[in-house]
């Protein structure tokens, strides 16, 4: 009986061995990838501020950061988190609804609110995770959400989510939405959702249509504003403010990640949707708080927008003789560009990974963006501009682009 049971095992194991194993389909999946110049290798990069990062020991320029106003490594932030730190140690301990909301949480949120000119602000562990939450609490089955078809992946994954209908338009194509919302009679809700200033091809969505179309039929709007926070509008607070559109009741989304140096991500509202947030928004009830330490250094990033417009007008001052630069050197870049994402398209994945790499060589980070994240057939280098970098800093970058194309 023993020895049957035990003969039977040999014979299992020895089966076992020979057998594929049902995760074999990765090692597939990788080399296809790599054929096709979509395989991405991790890189480490150490920020040092002023327009510089470090890479395998060789200092860059770095056009690769969303740190526009560079105030990720700056003092002011620094000393903010460190005595944060201090004060209430590292992790935020819990969700927000339960016991995350500390002092610099509460503080964090006032002063969103009122540099939003909102009622109220509520906070996200990340920018993704205020998309895909707010979403999924706006919208869900028998309704409508419209999204644009260069929005972020946040928001493409928000509207998936929410199990609402999901029709996307061609990139700021007015008309099709239009029709798009005339053929929608018997949705409970519809919600449209765009980046205000769009993240890989550097053009800002067209929001007093995009506003107006939603009052004609009765529908949400939601801005992303990751990209726009910290550097559009007279007070920096982004697309909706550089469009004149803040007395509208626009759902703003913002992330805390890229002009403001921090992690995390917000929205911004009347008290009453921001109540409504708060009480049904998955990624905000189901995930730890954001941590003091991020709170207060992002409560100083929003003193210094506001303190200090001269950074944000620097910022695209910069961008502006990048363009110029381009242009002066016969490169195509996207043609709706007006901000600090200046992407130079060349089409083929392969030939912007070594176009990217050649320029790491001669000591320049622009990293290149490959589908999924753009369309096929549209890989490029994606230029963004600092307030730190300087005029010698972008003239040496173009006459280097221009060398190695
Ligand atoms: C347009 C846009 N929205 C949202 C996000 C997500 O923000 P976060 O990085 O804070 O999660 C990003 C980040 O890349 C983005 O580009």
């Amino acid at each position: 009986m023993f020895n049957k049971i035990s003969l039977r095992s040999t014979a299992r194991c020895i089966k076992l061995k020979t057998m594929p194993s049902p995760l074999d389909w990765i090692s597939d999946e990788l080399t296809h990838l790599r054929e096709e110049s979509l395989y991405r290798d991790s890189r480490y990069v150490t920020a040092l501020g002023n327009g510089r990062c470090q890479i395998d020991n060789a200092v860059l320029l770095d056009f690769g950061s969303n740190d526009y106003l560079d105030l990720a490594t700056s003092i002011a932030l620094k000393s903010a988190a460190s005595e944060a730190i201090q004060k209430h140690g590292v992790g935020a301990r819990a969700s927000a609804l339960v016991s995350g909301m500390h002092p610099e949480y509460q503080t964090l949120c006032r002063t969103i609110s009122q540099f939003e000119g909102a009622g109220d602000a509520l906070l996200f562990p990340t920018g993704y995770m205020a998309n895909v939450g707010v979403i999924t609490a706006l919208v869900g089955q028998g309704d409508v959400v419209f999204c644009d078809r260069l929005n972020h992946a946040s928001l493409v994954d928000g509207c998936r989510l929410s199990h609402a209908q999901f029709r996307v338009y061609p990139h700021c194509d007015l008309d099709i939405l239009e029709r798009e919302l005339n053929k929608v009679t018997d949705a409970r809700r519809k919600l449209i959702v765009t980046d205000g200033l769009f993240s890989m091809d550097g053009d800002l969505a067209p929001l007093p249509e995009l506003w107006e179309l939603s009052q004609m039929h009765n529908t949400m709007l939601l801005v992303d504003e990751a990209h726009a926070t910290g550097v559009f509008g007279e007070h920096g607070r982004g697309s909706v403010e550089h469009f004149q559109l803040e007395d509208k009741p626009i759902i703003r989304v913002g992330t805390l990640s890229k002009a403001i140096g921090c992690l995390g991500g917000f929205v911004a509202g009347s008290r009453e949707l921001i109540d409504y947030l708060r009480n049904i928004s998955r990624t905000q009830i189901y995930a730890t708080g954001l941590p003091a330490t991020l709170c207060a250094a992002a409560s100083a990033a929003f003193d210094q927008v506001q303190s200090n417009p001269e950074a944000r007008q620097r910022l695209l001052a910069n961008a502006n003789l990048c363009r110029t630069e381009l242009e002066r050197a016969r490169i195509n870049f996207a043609h709706g560009s007006c901000g600090p994402i200046v992407p130079v398209i060349l089409s083929d994945a392969g030939l912007a990974v070594s176009v990217s790499q050649k320029l790491q060589e001669a000591g320049f980070f622009v990293p290149a963006i490959r589908p999924p994240t753009v369309p096929a057939g549209t890989s490029r280098l994606r230029i963004t501009l600092s307030t730190a970098h300087t005029n010698e800093d972008i003239h040496s970058l173009v006459s280097h682009l221009r060398e190695v194309l």
